[in-house]
């Protein structure tokens, strides 16, 4: 059956991999991101069965209803919602004082929290409504450096817990995956000497993510799924 998904941080690396995989399924998949355009050669590599939407800001609340609402009418309703957008700081309280608290909150946290506010009313009239959220594994502990990152995606975590069980009798699933390191070119600059075979490749997660919002897997709601690879 096909099916209508929103993919939010869609113009980067694990987004752009959920997309192409959704729309080899032929599911409708629109890609929300923050960038104004996407990189290039996207938008024609994923063809006709996508609408690419940059320049959105899904931590305000109004924009993330807007950007939603105009998604759910060009694909005739929303069945799957997809929140990647996200991103990572390391730094220790000594160095980087308070703020990243604040802006990783926001980055990770604000934005999904926005997004399926605004699904949720669309997500409840699918026959098979679904959020997969994007935790960490780097969350269940934090080391050094980790604590504004891991308290944001603890965070997911908790979001990923509590609206499974809100929307439990609405046939909304909420499930989220927690990565390890994921094979990206950012990654290997990062950690020019780590052997990159033990990494998630953004394609495999996506097959995972996209199984938790497949009709298979109905009866799954609530799961914090590692997804680490051999690290
Ligand atoms: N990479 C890893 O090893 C790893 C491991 C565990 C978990 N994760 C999580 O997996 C997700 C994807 O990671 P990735 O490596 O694919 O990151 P990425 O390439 O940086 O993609 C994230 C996308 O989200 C967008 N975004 C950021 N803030 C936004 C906002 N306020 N509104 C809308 N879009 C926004 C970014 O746009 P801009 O670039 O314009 O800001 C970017 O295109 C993130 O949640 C990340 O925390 C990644």
């Amino acid at each position: 059956m096909t099916k209508s998904l929103l993919v939010t941080g869609g113009f980067g690396v694990l987004g752009r991999a959920v997309s192409a995989a959704a729309v080899a399924r032929g599911w409708r998949t629109a890609l929300v991101d923050f960038s104004p355009e996407p990189p290039a050669g996207l938008a024609a590599s994923l063809g006709d069965g996508a609408y690419l939407k940059g320049g959105v800001d899904l931590a305000d609340p109004a924009a993330a209803r807007t950007v939603v609402e105009d998604v759910a009418q060009r694909q005739g309703g929303l069945d799957v919602l997809v929140n990647v957008a996200g991103g990572f700081t390391w730094t220790t309280l000594a160095d980087g004082g308070v703020e990243p608290w604040g802006d990783l909150h926001r980055l990770n946290l604000t934005t999904a929290v926005n997004t399926s506010a605004a699904a949720i009313p669309l997500l409840t009239q699918s026959t098979a409504g679904r959020i997969v959220n994007v935790g960490a594994n780097a969350a269940v502990k934090a080391a050094a450096g980790m604590g504004p990152y891991a308290a944001s995606k603890a965070a997911i975590h908790r979001l990923t817990e509590s609206l499974s069980e809100e929307l439990k009798d609405q046939g909304v699933t909420v499930n989220a995956v927690l990565p390890s390191i994921l094979d990206t070119p950012t990654n290997r600059a990062d950690m020019p000497d780590a052997d990159f075979t033990r990494w998630v490749t953004p394609d495999a997660l996506a097959q995972v993510i996209l199984f938790l919002a497949s009709d298979e897997a109905g009866a799954v709601t609530g799961a914090l799924l590692p997804v680490t690879g051999r690290v």
